[in-house]
C-alpha cells in the first residue's frame, strides 16, 4: 500500500512559493507539507540557470531524504532553469512545476494584448520561448522584468510608496499599449496582487497559477492513489534567515510557526 501520509516538498527561492502553498492548504487540506525557502539565495530571477539548477537538486536530494511522496517547484525561475533535469533525476517522482499563465490570457484577452510581470531569468528562458510559441500567436504579449520586486516582497513590503512608484514604472506602458489582461508570471507577486489591482483600471485581468497548481498537484495525487485523508502537518525549512522568515509569516502564511535552518 503506498503511504498516503507523507509529505508533499514545496519550495520556491524565498516566501513567494508560500502563494501556492497556501492554494494547496486550501485545496488538499489533509496533505502534510514541508516548505523549504531558499533565501540565503534569493533572488534566483538574477542567478544563472546553472547556479539555480543546483539549487534545485540539492532541494529534490533534501525532499526525497524527508520522504516527500510528490514535489513541488513553487517557482517560475526554478521551473525555467531546472525542472526539465530533475524530472530526468527522479523519473518516477511526481513533480508539479510552474509556468506563467500565458494560454489562460491568451484566452481571457479581449483586447489582444497580454502583458507579463516576471523574473528576468524566466523570461530569458527557452522554455517560456516555446512556451509563447505554443499558445500565444494569435495575441501580442509584451513582458515586462520586475527586478528588485522580489527582494521588496521577501522583506515584507506589500505596500509602500516606493512599491508603489515601481510598480506604476512597469504597469503603466502596458495599459498604454492596450494590455487587458496581466499575468503575474513569479509565485512572489500575488502578495502584492492588492495593491496592484489598485493601479489598474478594473477591468484589467489579473492572472496567477497558484490555484491551478494545487488542483494539478490533487489530480496527479489521485491517480496515483496517494492522496490523504487524515490529520495534517506543515514545516518550515529556510537556508536564509528563519528568525526573518518566522517574521513574515503571519503576514504571509497568516499563522506563526517554526522556521528550521536549511544549511546546504
Ligand atoms: N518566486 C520565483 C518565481 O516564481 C522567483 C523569484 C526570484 O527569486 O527571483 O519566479
Amino acid at each position: 500500500m503506498p503511504d498516503c501520509t507523507a509529505p508533499v516538498g514545496v519550495f520556491d527561492s524565498g516566501v513567494g512559493g508560500l502563494s501556492v502553498l497556501r492554494e494547496i492548504r486550501q485545496r488538499l487540506p489533509h496533505e502534510s507539507l514541508l516548505y523549504l525557502a531558499d533565501s540565503a539565495h534569493v533572488p534566483y530571477g538574477e542567478k544563472s540557470p546553472e547556479y539555480i539548477r543546483e539549487r534545485c537538486r540539492i532541494i529534490a536530494a533534501f525532499f526525497v531524504e524527508q520522504g516527500a511522496k510528490a514535489l513541488v517547484v513553487a517557482c517560475n525561475t526554478a521551473t525555467a532553469a531546472g525542472v526539465t533535469e530533475l524530472r530526468e533525476l527522479y523519473p518516477d517522482w511526481p513533480i508539479i512545476a510552474m509556468e506563467p499563465a500565458v494560454k489562460p490570457a491568451a484566452a481571457a484577452t479581449r483586447s489582444g494584448v497580454v502583458g507579463v510581470l516576471a523574473t528576468t531569468g524566466t523570461l530569458k528562458s527557452a522554455r517560456f520561448a516555446a512556451l509563447l510559441d505554443r499558445f500565444a500567436a494569435d495575441v501580442r504579449v509584451i513582458t515586462q522584468p520586475c527586478p528588485g520586486l522580489v527582494e521588496r516582497i521577501e522583506a515584507g513590503d506589500l505596500n509602500s510608496v516606493e512599491l508603489r512608484v515601481m510598480l506604476q514604472g512597469w504597469v503603466e506602458p502596458l495599459l498604454a499599449q492596450g494590455c487587458d489582461t496581466l499575468i503575474l508570471g513569479c509565485t512572489h507577486y500575488p502578495f502584492i496582487r492588492p495593491l496592484l489591482s489598485r493601479l489598474v483600471p478594473r477591468d484589467i485581468r489579473l492572472i496567477d497559477t497558484g490555484a491551478a497548481v494545487a488542483r494539478h498537484l490533487g489530480e496527479v495525487l489521485t491517480e496515483r492513489g496517494r492522496l490523504a485523508d487524515g490529520e495534517s502537518s506543515c514545516r518550515f525549512y529556510c537556508s536564509g534567515d528563519p528568525q526573518r522568515m518566522a517574521e513574515v509569516l503571519p503576514i504571509l502564511w497568516g499563522e506563526h510557526a517554526e522556521v528550521e535552518l536549511f544549511s546546504r
